[in-house]
């Protein structure tokens, strides 16, 4: 697969842009809380070696082309998140999305806005036609984001995910290239 080049989105109060190896303290705080990382797919981190690994396989996500990982940058240089494509089926045009924000920075509108950025570039330049969210069915605030983003719910895939000794089912949303035209009024350029 083509591997992904280094860019930037701008949005009205971040940049969106590659990670790099710089990031590892700020990665780690993120993934190190077990409150944010309540409804993740895995553990929350317990060694800064994790953040190594994970900043490696997000450069090689950049390089093979199976990721698109971007870190939410505010202008005084804070990462206070980050945004990822994921799971691309080239031949079908989808991928799955994932996201994740510093507690501190909850409650202002910050997810959505580095979203909306990401989407029109999935549905732009990427030129997708479907993305895909799997989120945990108690995680209300992941689920109201994605709905404001006009993503669909579409269904319920049972005890699908085994963390922490705990098993959990998905709730499974989609969003179509048509759906967010028809909602923002905006054709992403290809
Ligand atoms: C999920 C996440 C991105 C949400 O960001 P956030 O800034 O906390 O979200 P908000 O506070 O804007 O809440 C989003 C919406 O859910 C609503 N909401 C939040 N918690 C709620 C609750 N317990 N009950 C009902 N509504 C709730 C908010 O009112 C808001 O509604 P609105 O869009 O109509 O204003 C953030 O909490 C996060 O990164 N969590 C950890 C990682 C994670 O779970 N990622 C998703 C994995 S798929």
């Amino acid at each position: 697969m083509p591997s992904f080049e280094p860019f930037q989105l701008q949005t009205a109060r971040m940049t969106l842009r590659f990670v790099d190896s710089g990031d590892a303290d700020a990665l780690f705080r993120l993934f190190s809380d077990p409150v944010a990382l309540r409804y993740w797919s895995s553990a929350p981190w317990l060694h800064a070696a994790q953040a190594a690994d994970n900043i490696e396989q997000t450069l090689k996500g950049y390089q093979d082309g199976s990721a698109l990982r971007l870190a939410m940058v505010l202008p005084d240089g804070e990462l206070i998140g980050t945004v990822t494509l994921y799971a691309f089926d080239r031949r079908n045009h989808r991928c799955e999305i994932g996201y994740m924000l510093a507690q501190p920075h909850w409650g202002k509108r910050y997810m959505q806005e580095a979203l909306a950025a990401l989407i029109a570039h999935g549905f732009g330049p990427l030129e997708l036609h479907r993305i895909e969210a799997d989120i945990h069915p108690d995680n209300i605030a992941s689920g109201r984001i994605l709905e404001g983003l006009h993503f669909q719910r579409e269904g319920l895939l049972r005890e699908r995910w085994f963390v922490g000794g705990e098993i959990s089912d998905s709730l499974i949303y989609g969003l179509l290239r048509s759906d967010w035209i028809a909602a923002t009024g905006i054709t992403p350029e290809h």
